[in-house]
């Protein structure tokens, strides 16, 4: 059995972390939402407040989706926040507040796919589902000397159906924990540490010495860099923002951003269509962010509005305001500026 010394690996090496500990169904499912594409020591700080803010599913449901957005800023992938709050909301109006118990309930919840709804019902529930993720897909496909691309949905299966066969039916959370954790400090990516894995010894990569080729992966596509004009408009002493309504940051607060454009002319006359005229006054230097899919290669201007003719689709926000917005990183570089901007005109 190539799994044996797992689960005493774990109970001797597992990672003590702020999300773990608990078996309340909100709080493990909180935490996996957040660990989704994101690092445990980010997720870390992360959890703690939002769990001191939203302790249950009440607190949660009955918050405002911005200020959600705000205890999620800087984790990046915003669409797990407003679908949090989504699903908070049904789990309270539907379920009475009351975290639903099958794995089927769970997983049709909005934002929770195979993974999470695994995750959740094997930590929460002990429930027989192996959590799928990254981490688990590198160390199966290793153990059991998988040499096919694992984005292939026959393959995939493959190695769901492998996680299914060899799941600690009495510590199903454990087990997939315990896998994770050796995901992320021996059975690494490129580097494994095999010399110290537990499961060397029944292990297909380290008895055949290829573990360091595996998972077999098609290259993933880079992301597509996209110019990017920002506009610090100021007037009055306060700052022009939108909140976007585009798929990628949606519900989140920006400056003006200009696609594929960025100079300063295009933010002229896009100002112009939105019934503002203004004058360059500085060019604020570069940026840059990058998405999974897209990288921002932004160049920042402080324009002084000098006609303001309407009010619709964007706001003027004081730098308290602004601070109290949910912002995302990419506007960190432009936001810094924009504080300085809106405090040089206070003194
Ligand atoms: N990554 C995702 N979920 C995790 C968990 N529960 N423990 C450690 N790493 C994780």
């Amino acid at each position: 059995m190539p799994y044996t010394q797992l689960l005493p690996w774990y109970d001797e090496n597992k990672r003590v972390l702020p999300f773990r500990g608990t078996r309340d169904a909100y709080a493990v499912w909180i935490s996996e939402i957040m660990l989704q594409q994101t690092r445990t020591e980010t997720v870390s700080g992360y959890y703690t407040r939002f769990m001191e803010r939203f302790p249950d599913v009440e607190a949660l449901a009955l918050a405002d989706e911005q200020e959600v957005l705000k205890y999620w800023e800087g984790l990046g992938y915003y669409s797990r926040a407003r679908n949090l709050h989504k699903a908070a909301k049904i789990v309270y109006q539907e379920y009475g507040g009351r975290f639903p118990h099958s794995h089927e309930t769970v997983r049709a919840l909005p934002g929770i796919g195979d993974y999470t709804a695994a995750a959740v019902c094997s930590i929460a529930y002990r429930l027989a589902y192996p959590a799928i993720d990254g981490n688990l897909t590198r160390v199966i496909s290793r153990v059991h000397g998988i040499r096919e691309d694992v984005g292939i949905p026959s393959v995939k299966r493959q190695i769901e159906e492998l996680g299914k066969a060899h799941i600690d039916p009495d510590r199903p959370g454990d087990w997939n924990q315990a896998l994770m954790d050796l995901g992320a400090t021996i059975c690494l990516p490129g580097t494994p540490d095999c010399a110290r894995c537990p499961l060397k010894e029944k292990c297909d990569a380290f008895l055949q010495d290829d573990a360091e080729l595996l998972p077999v992966r098609a290259a993933a596509k880079p992301p597509k860099p996209v110019p990017m004009g920002v506009a610090l408009v100021t007037h009055n002493g306060k700052i022009l923002v939108q909140q976007r309504d585009a798929a990628l940051l949606k519900g989140l607060w920006v400056f003006l951003l200009l696609e594929n454009d960025d100079t300063p002319d295009g933010l002229l006359k896009k100002l112009h269509g939105m019934g503002i005229e203004a004058a360059l006054k500085s060019d604020l230097g570069e940026a840059k962010h990058v998405f999974s899919h897209r990288i921002w290669n932004m160049k920042i201007y402080h324009f002084e509005a000098t006609e303001v003719r309407k009010k619709t689709g964007f706001r003027f926000v004081n730098s308290e305001e602004l601070a109290a917005l949910p912002l995302p990183t990419a506007m960190k570089a432009a936001r810094k500026r924009a504080m300085e901007l809106l405090n040089a005109d206070i003194e």
